[in-house]
């Protein structure tokens, strides 16, 4: 494989499960030496275990103060952060059954965004403030095609990542002229612990299946290769764009 990371330093949130732990395991393979962050610690000892080229950092990225330890604690064990995988993320699915518009509570609206949007925020802030010191640095937000496409009874999903994907555009322009280059990208439904619900039940797994026109789920490995992509020099030019990488199921 490819080295498009030898000697580079990344972070990587939500890495002990799905397209983290995807995207954590390219980047390896392609050189790089990598933070994994998660909320669930025993999860990243187990995957990570003892591995050199990883340093793993327990922290719910909903919390400002635990974020800003993390990323100076990383800071301080790697020396620098060339690049960010900024990838935590739940949906209204994982804290409720009550979803809809009319039975979604506040609190599980208001968690939704303080994970997918407050805490992608801390952590992109955090690492820009230090990239911006280093003068370069690259930024990959994990986005969703939910922002464009209407899946009802999502609760606060889609917006959350709406605004994440308008702010991936806006730190694109803030940060260009510091040398710190920001993407993203939209998966589709992909196949993950996030929507177990719908791979596990045989009818629900046939009717995505039959809605996405590549006539299957995405992979964590495919999201990995577009994170990668987007992180490496290949998209040395490309600044402020969300990839959708779906299938084609947004149409
Ligand atoms: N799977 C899909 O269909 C899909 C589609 C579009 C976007 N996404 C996005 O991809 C990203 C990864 O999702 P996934 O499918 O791999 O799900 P996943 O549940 O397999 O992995 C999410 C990881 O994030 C961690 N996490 C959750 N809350 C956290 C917090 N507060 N602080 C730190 N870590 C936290 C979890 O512990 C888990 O390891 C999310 O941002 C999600 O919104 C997923």
């Amino acid at each position: 494989m490819e080295q498009r990371f030898a000697g580079k330093v990344a972070v990587v949130t939500g890495a002990a499960s799905g397209i983290g732990a995807g995207i954590a395991r390219r980047l390896l393979d392609e050189g790089a030496k990598i933070a994994v962050v998660d909320i669930d610690g025993d999860a990243l000892r187990a995957i990570y275990g003892d591995d050199p080229d990883t340093y793993a950092v327990t922290c719910d990225v909903s919390s400002c103060d635990q974020v800003t330890d993390a990323i100076l604690d990383i800071v301080g064990h790697f020396g620098r952060i060339d690049v960010l995988m900024n990838n935590a993320g739940i949906n209204t699915k994982s804290i409720t059954d009550e979803y809809s518009m009319l039975k979604c509570t506040p609190e599980a609206f208001r968690r939704v965004f303080e994970v997918n949007t407050f805490g992608a925020f801390y952590v992109g802030q955090a690492v820009a403030r230090q990239m911006v010191e280093q003068g370069a640095g690259v930024i990959v937000n994990t986005c969703s095609n939910a922002a464009i496409k209407t899946f009802p009874n999502g609760g606060g999903y889609g917006p959350s990542k709406a605004a994440l994907t308008k702010m991936t555009m806006i730190w694109a322009k803030e940060l260009a002229p510091f040398g710190v280059r920001v993407n993203g990208y939209a998966p589709g439904t992909t196949k993950t612990r996030f929507t177990e619900m719908i791979w596990s039940d045989e009818e629900a797994h046939a009717s995505y299946v039959e809605s996405i026109p590549a006539k299957r789920l995405g992979e964590p490995e495919d999201m990995a290769a577009i994170a990668c992509f987007l992180a490496s020099d290949d998209a040395s030019f490309i600044v402020g764009e969300v990839f959708g990488i779906d299938g084609g199921q947004h149409l």
